[in-house]
């Protein structure tokens, strides 16, 4: 099999696919962002089950239960294996404890027709207690930065549910781009309205100065 290493290792192209999309942890100042693992389990059951809000905005169902969970984890290491989207963990710096999840869906593909679910998509939510500190802007930015520059995404989409202004905060104030709302009648898997905003090299240089490849930390062997 042919591989070729792009871009200080991070990504490897095997038969025009990546076969690793993050091979270590991304780190701000305040934040870190790494694969989503089996291990985060119990952290991800005990926020999806306690807040309504967090499936209020997003596609996570409501009430969320062990078999949801179970097929949740199973979902990301098919994800993972074959490299079509990356599931993060939210992590303070001081522990490994996940506070909330982000990432990218469809990589690389065609957004399908009357999908809600669009290619090169960011998803996030954030545990309630976490939330009001600039966390989740920390953390989008640094997967915005690296889908864009390490992955060579042209282009990030994201989306929110009309009204959710949290969430539109976060995405106006890392550089997104609102190009229209996405009516539910437009898509045959949603029944909600969306925001829908873009993201590409000019319009996160133009927010945050020049983009730069993040080289992902990889813990000690
Ligand atoms: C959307 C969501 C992640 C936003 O969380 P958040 O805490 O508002 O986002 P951040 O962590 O970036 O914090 C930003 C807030 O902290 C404040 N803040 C405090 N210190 C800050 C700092 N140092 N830097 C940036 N912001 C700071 C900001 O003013 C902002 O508050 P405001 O929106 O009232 O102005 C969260 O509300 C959530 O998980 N909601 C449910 C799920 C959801 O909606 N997901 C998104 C689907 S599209």
């Amino acid at each position: 099999m042919h591989c070729e290493n792009m871009l200080g290792g991070s990504v490897w192209l095997c038969q025009n696919r990546c076969v690793v999309l993050l091979d270590g942890s991304l780190i701000d100042a305040g934040v870190v962002v790494r694969p989503l693992v089996r291990a985060d389990g119990d952290a991800l059951m005990r926020y999806l089950s306690a807040d309504p809000e967090i499936a209020r905005w997003t596609r996570i169902p409501w009430p969320y239960t062990r078999g949801h969970l179970r097929g949740f984890l199973d979902q990301v290491e098919r994800w993972r294996s074959g490299a079509t989207d990356l599931v993060c963990a939210i992590t303070l710096p001081e522990d490994d404890e996940l506070i909330g999840c982000c990432g990218v869906h469809r990589i690389g593909e065609a957004s399908p027709a009357r999908s809600s679910l669009l290619a090169n998509e960011i998803g996030y939510w954030l545990g309630a207690a976490h939330r009001g500190r600039g966390v989740m802007q920390q953390a989008i930015g640094l997967l915005s930065r690296y889908a864009l520059a390490d992955l060579a995404i042209p282009e990030l989409n994201l989306q929110t549910k009309v009204g959710n202004a949290k969430s539109q905060n976060v995405a106006r104030a890392l550089g997104y781009r609102f190009v229209r709302t996405v009516a539910a009648s437009e898509v045959d898997d949603d029944d909600s309205d969306h925001d829908r905003f873009v993201m590409n090299r000019a319009d996160y240089e133009a927010a945050r100065g020049p983009l730069v490849a993040i080289a992902p930390e990889r813990s000690a062997p």
